[in-house]
């Protein structure tokens, strides 16, 4: 595996055309989720850079930065099958933040005003801050973000359209465990116990789904707090549904429109988020 720290030597690994060069920015602790989208990565580029980097600013929370899973042994491991394509970048602090760690200050407008934005102040300054600095020192010719993380991927489209480096965000579909909960990184922290009863998230979601155009968002939004705070050390953070391209939450639906379910849910000292398209009828 050709494992960089420093963008001048992996400017020096780069053989492909920059018209073929993609972009997976990861903070580790890889699961499958993070695997669908470098495969993609690598299916569509002759080669593929993957960054793992912790990146400090988007955490608002210290306990949060102290307690996220990093496992670089076993994110090489499941790195193995791409490795022909692959470049793994793997930044120290001072690499991205030459001037000190601190984000800079973006305006996304109603993008980062709710949700993650809302409950995770300065948590969209810090993403951007770090996915600047990559594009700008990788630029490659693609990038690639998976749908999970729907409020950024929709924040890194707009910063990357400010940017204008001609650099094509790829957005990947959400990937779920058999079970139905969606893959994170912080799955690893969650006990068997919980991790099994979080499967009431997606459930929930699905339930609701199935209705979604018959209900207000208030009646949604009491039934899935009904259901998920029915067990032990679960919590709501919100629920939310807003159209996908502004990204503000509504209080009743427009059968013509279509929209995004949005929820942030602690389990224990874990958060955990989910999203889901509404079907419509
Ligand atoms: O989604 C993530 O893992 C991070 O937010 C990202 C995009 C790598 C920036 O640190």
């Amino acid at each position: 595996m050709v494992i960089v720290h420093t963008a001048e030597e992996l400017q020096n690994k780069v053989k492909s055309k920059k018209s073929s060069l993609g972009l997976v920015p990861t903070m580790g602790a890889l699961h499958l989720g993070h695997l669908s989208l470098i495969k993609r990565a690598t299916d569509e580029n002759k080669q593929v850079v993957v960054s793992i980097y912790v990146n400090p600013t988007q955490f608002n929370r210290t306990e949060d930065l102290e307690n996220y899973p990093t496992d670089l042994t076993k994110d090489i491991d499941l790195l193995k099958p791409f490795e022909k394509k692959l470049i793994l970048y793997i930044p120290a602090h001072e690499e991205l933040y030459p001037d000190g760690i601190k984000s800079k200050k973006y305006d996304f407008g109603s993008l980062t005003a709710y949700m993650e934005g809302a409950q995770r102040p300065g948590h969209f300054d810090g993403v951007a801050t770090i996915v600047e600095a990559l594009l700008e020192k990788i630029r490659p010719s693609k990038a690639y973000f998976g749908e999970k993380d729907f409020q950024q991927l929709q924040v890194i489209k707009a910063l990357n359209q400010h940017l204008a480096l001609g650099i094509e965000i790829i957005s990947c579909p959400l990937i779920r465990e058999e079970s139905g909960l969606a893959y994170s990184s912080r799955n690893s922290l969650l006990s068997l116990e919980q991790k099994s009863n979080a499967l009431v998230i997606h459930q929930t979601l699905e339930y609701l789904n199935k209705n979604a155009y018959d209900w207000s968002v208030a009646e949604m939004e009491l039934y899935f707090k009904s259901k998920v705070e029915a067990i032990k050390d679960f919590e709501v953070d919100y629920f939310s549904i807003a159209e996908p391209s502004n990204l503000i939450p509504v209080k009743q639906l427009d059968s013509r429109k279509a929209y995004r379910m949005f929820v942030a849910v602690f389990v224990g000292k874990t958060r955990l988020i989910d999203t889901v398209e509404l079907v419509r009828k």
